[in-house]
């Protein structure tokens, strides 16, 4: 299954989501492949220890840019595969705008015939309705949208859940909404209101595990680990790992 991470709001916990929903199933013996399609290449410089000395060829870049079949990297993580990303991908979306053919399905075309080598793929999306986000939602099975407290937050699902539907009708028929995960949980107000929005809106579509606001995740990522190896007792960790055995009963 190939799940994207998405939610065009900046700083939700998508890479966070997708570091620790594909290390924590790595860490479960299950070959796991992440994707980074976002510039700020977040998850690559936490998973991949010499990622400042990777060339631009050998990212998501020469895939989306060149039509080259993907490059894959070992983790230090055991059955964790990445396939890392560039800054220059800042500069693609022009470039994709005025292409014509399949821009939508660059990363779909090379993914398509070495996905079934991983038990799990993720694409960790940037925080833009970009043609970066647009070749994750036309590649993925489904999507996972990540929803953290605050007005503007919740607003955003609105858009992300066009674009899904937009997606689906155009590119990629299969594209199911897998559900809207809450995020930085924690005793406020405004969460519980967000918290309530939420549930009365997408009723079903919400998952039930939530994740709390936690610091040990952003002490794990500024040692560069995943939440599993910096404290596997961290309610992050803790949390993480429900949502494993919520969204794949392991
Ligand atoms: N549950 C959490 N508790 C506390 N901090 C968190 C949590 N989830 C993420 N963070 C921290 O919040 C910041 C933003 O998280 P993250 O990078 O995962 O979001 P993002 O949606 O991928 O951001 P962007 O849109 O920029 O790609 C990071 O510093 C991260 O370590
Ligand atoms: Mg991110």
């Amino acid at each position: 299954m190939i799940i994207a991470i998405a939610s065009q709001k900046g700083g939700v916990g998508k890479t966070s989501t997708a570091i620790s929903l594909a290390a924590g199933l790595a860490r479960k013996g299950k070959k796991t492949l992440l994707i980074d399609i976002d510039s700020q290449a977040n998850s690559s410089k936490v998973l991949m220890p010499n990622y400042p000395e990777v060339p631009v060829e050998k990212t998501i870049f020469s895939t989306v840019l060149d039509r080259k079949p993907l490059v894959i990297h070992k983790t230090s993580i055991p059955n964790l595969s990445l396939v890392p990303s560039h800054i220059l991908l800042s500069n693609t979306d022009i470039e994709l705008t005025t292409a014509i053919d399949h821009r939508e399905a660059r990363l779909k075309t090379e993914l398509d015939p070495i996905a079934n080598e991983y038990e799990h793929v993720f694409i960790d999306c940037p925080p833009t309705l970009s043609w970066l986000t647009i070749n994750a939602l036309t590649a993925a099975d489904k999507a996972i949208v990540i929803v953290s407290p605050g007005y503007f937050e919740l607003d955003s699902i609105v858009q992300i859940s066009k674009t899904i539907k937009e997606v689906r009708g155009y590119f990629n028929p299969n594209l199911e909404l897998l559900g809207f995960l809450f995020t930085m949980s924690d005793p406020t107000i405004n969460t519980s209101t967000s918290l309530q929005i939420l549930r009365q809106t997408y009723t079903d579509k919400v998952l039930k595990t939530i994740i709390p606001r936690n610091t040990d995740l952003r002490d794990a990522h500024f040692s560069k680990q995943d939440i599993f190896a910096y404290n596997p007792r961290a309610k992050a960790a803790l949390a993480y790992n429900k949502l494993i055995h919520e969204l794949f009963d392991i």
